[in-house]
């Protein structure tokens, strides 16, 4: 069942949207949905051909967005994007903090700088990207930044832990920016998405008896889907959500796991 029709949010016309990992799966639908607003979106990927394909998709939206690459593990990159995107489009009002790699692993295989490099493509950006957008955002009187974490640690899933390990520092990471920046008027919250049906991870996993586990586990007998990710991060980085900042919202049709 695809997610229902999108809300309209008055507010997020026009908005400057930055999204990680905007090239496929969950950063794409965030893209579709935040230009289908009328927001003005760029979005940053290593993966040239899914973002060069979403970008001309969407060239008839009000703003169309702009695919912009970038490796988000090399740092002095993502300072130089940053700098560009605020150069053409103004500063960002709005980060969404979206790319991830959660790559399966056994202990014996992980060495030093496998550790590193999950935890920069998983942890590290987040805080960097953030500390690139957070002085706009300041000067113009407040802006949103959502995080991406996972059920996956709260699940206590197998073969997962640097992953796992990524993202629960994520939550810890969006009650420390939400407490620092909530006198900026910066609100700061945290997506926990479920067993989402990403065409990587359909491709990698989703076998019918894999999709009977995330039934077993889930409250709703439904597969949650990037555009209903994408509903939830409209209402957060709406003026509906003035309220709400340093929080984790969960978007996983009640999944408490199938205890097995
Ligand atoms: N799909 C799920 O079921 C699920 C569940 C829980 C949490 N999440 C989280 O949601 C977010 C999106 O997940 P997804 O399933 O859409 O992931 P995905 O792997 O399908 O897409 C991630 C995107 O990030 C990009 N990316 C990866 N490394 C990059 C790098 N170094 N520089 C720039 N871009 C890079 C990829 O090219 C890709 O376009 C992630 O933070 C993920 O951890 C997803």
């Amino acid at each position: 069942m695809k997610a229902s029709p999108l809300a309209i949010y008055p507010d997020l016309v026009d908005k400057r949207v930055v999204v990680t990992g905007g090239g496929s799966g969950i950063g794409a639908a965030f893209v579709e949905a935040f230009a289908a607003q009328g927001a003005r979106v760029s979005f940053l990927d290593i993966a040239d051909s899914d973002g060069m394909a979403l970008q001309e998709k969407l060239k008839a939206a009000k703003h169309s967005p702009k695919f912009v690459r970038c490796d988000l593990t090399d740092l002095d990159s993502v300072a130089s994007v940053f700098n560009a995107i605020h150069k053409n489009m103004g500063t960002t009002d709005i980060l969404i903090n979206n790319a991830a790699n959660d790559v399966r692993h056994n202990m014996d295989e992980i060495t030093s700088a496998k550790w590193d490099a999950s935890i920069a493509v998983n942890l590290k950006h987040l805080y960097f990207c953030s500390q690139a957008v957070v002085p706009g955002m300041r000067a113009r009187g407040g802006g949103v930044i959502l995080n991406l974490g996972s059920i996956s640690w709260h699940l206590a899933l197998p073969n997962l832990t640097m992953y796992m390990t990524a993202k629960a520092g994520i939550e810890a990471m969006t009650r420390g920016m939400a407490r620092d920046f909530g006198t900026d008027n910066i609100r700061v919250n945290c997506i926990i998405p479920g067993a989402i049906k990403t065409p990587k991870q359909t491709l990698l996993w989703h076998t019918p008896e894999a999709e009977t586990k995330i039934f077993n586990g889930q409250c709703l007998k439904v597969r949650v889907e990037p555009e209903d990710v994408a509903n939830l991060a409209l209402f957060l980085a709406s003026k509906s959500a003035a309220k709400c900042t340093g929080r984790e919202y969960y978007i996983d049709a009640g999944n408490y796991g199938d205890g097995a």
